[in-house]
This record gives structure tokens, sequence and C-alpha cells, in this order.
């Protein structure tokens, strides 16, 4: 009988699918220098839940442990993301902020990537962000931000301050949240009758078709569907009322919910209900079967890099994303396979990776000289690595990929 625990959503029964064991936290980057003795380490499993069919992690780890004055990942150091934002910003500015004195709320505005073009442009904006350390870069931008955690009770606080909220946004953050019933309580009281709240996660259709197990780390609690997100939002009077499919991270979607009634919902819901149905993402068989992929990957990869190492090759990381820790520390990757990882964060730099420890180093460590083989670790930002990096390549260095499986380019 497979382990259960309780729906963060609906309360019904979780039924875990898969588990990836002992695992760390995913950007708890450490001093070399440091005492190691007490690194945190949590179970790191996934389940389905029976009733809402929304998928999440079977253990959380408490929210302060992750956010706060050290969390170490920027938003702005990708171009190709940058422009994404930039864009998203100039839609909501030109569609949903035009009446009078518009106010947007973003909920994890990071280093304010997407509100700094708002700002500019005089728009009414908060950002909450409980992260000091990319609250601050936000604030240096000029951006207003409030650090703290998005809830109820801060929601109802800024709708007392400030009104009502044309547009509630949130990208790569409502997934990170295990307490999103009171998220969407605090949406429900904030947001204008005739306001959306958008927000864009990694899509689990894209997870399943292309085994990226990597997404399943500690900050990503929640896989959402059109049809899970259908069913949480109907719980606080909200409906799914668009759905947009988003290359950026490996594949996403973005949801747009309004009040219930508000809005009509176009035809894309309905075309990505039937197309979640016939894909069965619903059913524990489905991931079941993700499950054995998973583990086809393990074996794959760590048989190329123990030959690669046989072979005396020297193989390095590239990008020590929040998702490598999953990919490291699931497959038993240390620094006997992977010499360092190169990183272009500067509180990554000079750091040992979670769990694995293999040090971290600054981007032009990686043509000094360069390697043999780059283990993409950073594969949802593979056109703008590649592009900046073809001088690798034409110099004899071969790519490994291990999305959708295990390659080399
Ligand atoms: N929106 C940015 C993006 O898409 O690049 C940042 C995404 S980052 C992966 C997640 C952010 O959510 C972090 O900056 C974290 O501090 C923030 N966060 C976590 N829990 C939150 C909460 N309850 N309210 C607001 N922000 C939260
Ligand atoms: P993400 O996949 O969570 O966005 O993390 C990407 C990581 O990869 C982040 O630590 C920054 C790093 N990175 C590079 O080192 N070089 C690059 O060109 C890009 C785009 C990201
Ligand atoms: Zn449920």
């Amino acid at each position: 009988m497979s382990k259960t625990s309780e729906c963060r959503v609906c309360a019904g029964v979780v039924r875990e699918f898969f588990d990836f064991g002992r695992q760390p936290l995913s950007d708890v980057f450490l001093a070399p220098e440091a005492d190691h003795s007490d690194e945190f380490f949590f179970r790191l499993a996934t389940g389905l839940c029976e009733s809402c069919s929304m998928v999440q992690l079977m253990e959380e780890v408490p929210r302060d442990r992750m956010f706060n004055a050290e969390y170490p990942y920027q938003s702005s150091g990708s171009a190709y993301m940058r422009t994404h934002f930039e864009q998203l910003a100039k839609r909501f500015h030109g569609a949903e902020l035009t009446g009078e004195n518009p106010f947007i709320v973003e909920v994890g505005c990071n280093d304010g990537v997407m509100l700094k073009a708002l700002a500019e442009a005089g728009v009414r904006h908060l950002g909450v962000e409980p992260s000091a350390s990319v609250a601050d870069l936000a604030a240096a931008k000029g951006i207003r931000v409030r650090k703290s955690f998005f809830e109820e009770a801060t929601a109802r606080d800024i709708l007392a301050a400030e009104g009502h909220a044309d547009v509630i946004y949130a990208a790569n953050t409502l997934c990170h949240i295990p307490y999103i019933g009171s998220i969407l309580s605090g949406v429900s009281a904030l947001l204008a009758p005739t306001g959306v709240f958008v927000f864009e996660d990694p899509y689990l259709l894209d997870i399943v078709q292309r085994t990226s197990f990597d997404q399943i780390y500690d900050e990503h609690f929640f896989f959402f569907t059109a049809r899970s997100v259908q069913a949480m939002a109907a719980r606080h009077g909200l409906e799914l009322v668009d759905v947009e499919r988003l290359a950026v991270h490996g594949g996403e979607v973005r949801y747009t919910l309004a009040h219930a009634g508000a809005r009509q919902p176009t035809p894309a819901v309905a075309d990505l209900l039937a197309e979640e149905a016939a894909a069965k993402l619903g059913e524990l068989a489905t991931l079941e079967a993700f499950g054995a992929d998973v583990l086809k990957i393990r074996e794959d990869l760590t048989t190329l890099l123990r030959k690669l190492k046989a072979e005396g090759k020297r193989v390095v990381g590239y990008g020590a994303t929040a998702k490598s820790a999953t990919v490291t520390n699931f497959c038993g990757i240390g620094p006997d396979l992977v010499e360092f990882i190169c990183d272009t964060t500067p509180p990554k730099q000079g750091k040992l990776t979670p769990g694995m420890h293999i040090p971290v180093r600054e981007a032009a460590a990686f043509s000094d000289p360069y390697p043999d083989y780059a283990l993409l670790f950073a594969w949802n930002h593979a056109d703008e690595i590649m592009a900046n990096e073809q001088a690798f390549s034409a110099a004899g260095g071969t790519w490994i990929r291990y999305v959708p499986n295990v390659h080399t380019v």
C-alpha cells in the first residue's frame, strides 16, 4: 500500500507515486569553510490527490528555511526572462491597467524583473517579497516592495491601505506556497470585481511528457494542471477563465482567474482540459509510469558520467540551478563526477552545492580551459546559453543533456 498525506487544497487523500529520498534545500549553497554537519535534509516525495487531482509534495519544508535574507535566486539573471516579463508588463499596461489610477500587486516580485517597467511608467504597484536579499534589489530599482510573505492577512492589510487590485500576478511563486487556501482567500478579497489573478508555473503535462523530474524540489510544492486549478479556484469563488501555454522554464501554463461569473472563459480552457484528460494526467498509473522514466534517466546519466570519468575526461556543470539539486542528489553526482558548476549568480559563486557539495565557480571558469563535456543543468535556458557558448562547441566541447532523455550534443 502506498503512503498517503492530506491534500493542502481539499483535505482529500494524497497518494504517493514517487520518492526521491533524502534531499537538501535546493537553494542553500554552503560556504566551503563552514561546518556542514547541520545541513538540513527532508524526504522529497510526490503524490496525487484522489479527490481534486492536485499533484503535490508529501512533506512541507518550513517557509523561513527557504525564503529569507540568504535566498540567492535572482530573476533578472536571464536576458530571455527579462524580455518575457517586460512583454507581459506591456500587455498588462495596455489591457488590464487602463482604468482610473489602476493598481497591480505582484506576489514574489523577486528583484523586480516584471514590475520595473510598470514602475518606470508610473503605474501604481506593490511587490510582496519575503526574501530580503532580492526585495532589496527591487527596492533599489525604485519599486515599492513590502518585505513579507503574501497570505490572507497581508492581502487584507493591502486592501485596507490601498484599495482593490486590478491585477494580482505571481510567476513561479504560487506553486511554492503550501498554504494556498490562505493565498486564494486573500486574492478573492483583494481583487477588484472585474480584476484578474494571473499566475504562471511549471506545467505537470510538460513535466510528465519530458520526464523533467528536476522540476521537483523543496520549493516546488504544487504541480498544477488546468483541472486542479479550476477545482481549487471554485473553492474560493474564483473561476479559471483563460490558460496560455508558455515555453519558458521548460514548459509552463499562465492561468487567469476572475471572480466567478465576471468573465466568459476562453475556448483555450476547455481545450486544455480535454488535452489533460486524453493524456490521463489525473491517473496514478500515468504518474507511476513517469516514475519509471525517471529511474531510467538516473541509470543512463550515471552510467555516462562514470564512463567519462574512467576515460579521464573533464566534465563541468553549467548552471547551479535549484533543479540541479534534485539531479545531483538523486543520482549521487558529486565532485568526483562533475569537477565544478559555473553560474553567473554572485551569491552562489565560491560556495558548494546543496547536499553533494560540488564547488560553484564564476562563469569565466568555464573556458579556463574548456572541459571536454558540459552537463547542462540550466536546460530551460538552453537557447540563450548555446548562443553565448558557441566557442565551446567550436573548440570540440560536447554538451550532455538529460531532458527528455540522456543524450550528447
Ligand atoms: N517571480 C520571479 C520569477 O518568476 O522569476 C521570482 C520567482 S522565485 C522562484 C519565487 C519567489 O517567491 C522568491 O523570490 C520567494 O522569496 C517568493 N515567495 C515565496 N513565498 C512567498 C509568499 N508567500 N509571498 C510572496 N512571495 C513569496
Ligand atoms: P533557473 O533555471 O531556476 O532560472 O536558474 C538558472 C541558473 O542558471 C541561475 O543560477 C543562473 C544560471 N545561469 C547561468 O549561469 N548562465 C546563464 O546564461 C543563464 C541564463 C543562467
Ligand atoms: Zn485535493
